[in-house]
This record gives C-alpha cells, sequence and structure tokens, in this order.
C-alpha cells in the first residue's frame, strides 16, 4: 500500500499521512474504537487478518479502516472511525479515498441508518444507498443501510 498525504487540519502544521495499520496502532486503534459507539466493536487484534490502514497526523494514529475481499472485484468496508479530537478535518475522507485509489470494482459496506454523518461521508465520496435491512444491528436494535461505490 503507497503511503498517501490527505487533507488534514488535525493539528496546525502537523503532517497527516495514510499507511498500512500494524500491531504496534493496536492500542491507539481501541482507543478510537471506544471513543465511537457507532463504530462496530472488535477485537482489535481482528483487523489483522484484514487489509488495515491508518492515518496518522502528527505522531498520533487519528483514525482507521479496515476492509476485505469479498468476491473478485468486490471488497466489503468492515469498519471505519476517527478518534474524535480528528472529527471534521478530513480524515476519514483521506482513509477511504485511500482504499478507493487504484481499486476497480464494486464495494460494499453497511452503517446504521441513525448515523448520518457516516452516510454524508460516503454518499460525498460516490457511494449509493442501497437498500434498508431491517434488524441488522443490535444494542440497540436498528435497520442497516447497505451501500455500494462502483469505481469508474
Ligand atoms: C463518521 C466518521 C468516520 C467521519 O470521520 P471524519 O474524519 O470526521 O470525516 P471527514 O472529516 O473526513 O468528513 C468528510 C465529509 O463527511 C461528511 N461528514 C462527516 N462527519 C459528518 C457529520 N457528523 N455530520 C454530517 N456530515 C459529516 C461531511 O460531508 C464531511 O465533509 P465536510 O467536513 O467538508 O463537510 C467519524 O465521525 C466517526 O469516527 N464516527 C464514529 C464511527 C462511525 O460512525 N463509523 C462509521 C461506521 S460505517
Amino acid at each position: 500500500m503507497a503511503t498517501t498525504r490527505p487533507r488534514c487540519r488535525a493539528e496546525a502544521g502537523a503532517a497527516c499521512l495514510v499507511r498500512r495499520g500494524g500491531e504496534a496502532d493496536l492500542a491507539a486503534i481501541a482507543a478510537i474504537q471506544s471513543a465511537s459507539p457507532q463504530a462496530a466493536q472488535w477485537p482489535p487484534a481482528d483487523y489483522l487478518s484484514y487489509d488495515l490502514r491508518v492515518a496518522v497526523c502528527g505522531d498520533r494514529v487519528a483514525g482507521f479502516l479496515a476492509d476485505r475481499q469479498v468476491a473478485g472485484g468486490e471488497r466489503e468496508i468492515l469498519n471505519l472511525a476517527v478518534a474524535p479530537e480528528f472529527r471534521r478535518r478530513g480524515v476519514a475522507r483521506a482513509l477511504v479515498r485511500s482504499f478507493l485509489d487504484g481499486f476497480h470494482g464494486v464495494v460494499f459496506l453497511e452503517v446504521r441508518s441513525s448515523n448520518a454523518g457516516a452516510r454524508e461521508l460516503y454518499k460525498s465520496l460516490g457511494f449509493q444507498e442501497l437498500a434498508l435491512r431491517h434488524g441488522y444491528y443490535d444494542f440497540p436494535p436498528e435497520p442497516g443501510v447497505v451501500m455500494k461505490f462502483r469505481s469508474c
């Protein structure tokens, strides 16, 4: 995975980049996940079994994205979260763009229907809302919105 430098205003003058995530990032990922109840809550080490990327702003891991291949030319975003203090600074957009750049095919994801911010993020990047999956989420119970992106 090539590292990419996103637009990032996370800390004045601090450089941000997106790079592959690894074991050394798991503590930061766990903290971001704990602070993000809207995100799926996985045992952090499980992400190492998938494609994992992190956004690093200054010396901090500010966010992460995990995805997997589900079929030829088809991938799925498993989880995405940004630390609350780094939100609305382009970090998630940079993570998703880094994932989409150079990928040819179709990407699917599910997002809680109440998660307006994430739905806006994905729509702003070209994802379409396909369908509602009733009863998809628990704690609290809620439909999932299935979203799809197709590369040009
Ligand atoms: C959703 C989330 C990942 C967005 O991360 P972020 O780094 O703040 O997002 P960005 O700054 O890259 O936002 C890009 C665009 O997405 C949209 N967006 C992001 N957060 C939004 C919000 N809370 N409300 C409305 N639109 C939002 C906007 O269009 C935004 O562009 P703008 O800031 O120029 O208006 C973050 O809020 C988060 O971690 N939430 C908890 C976990 C979660 O919901 N994960 C999604 C699982 S599918």
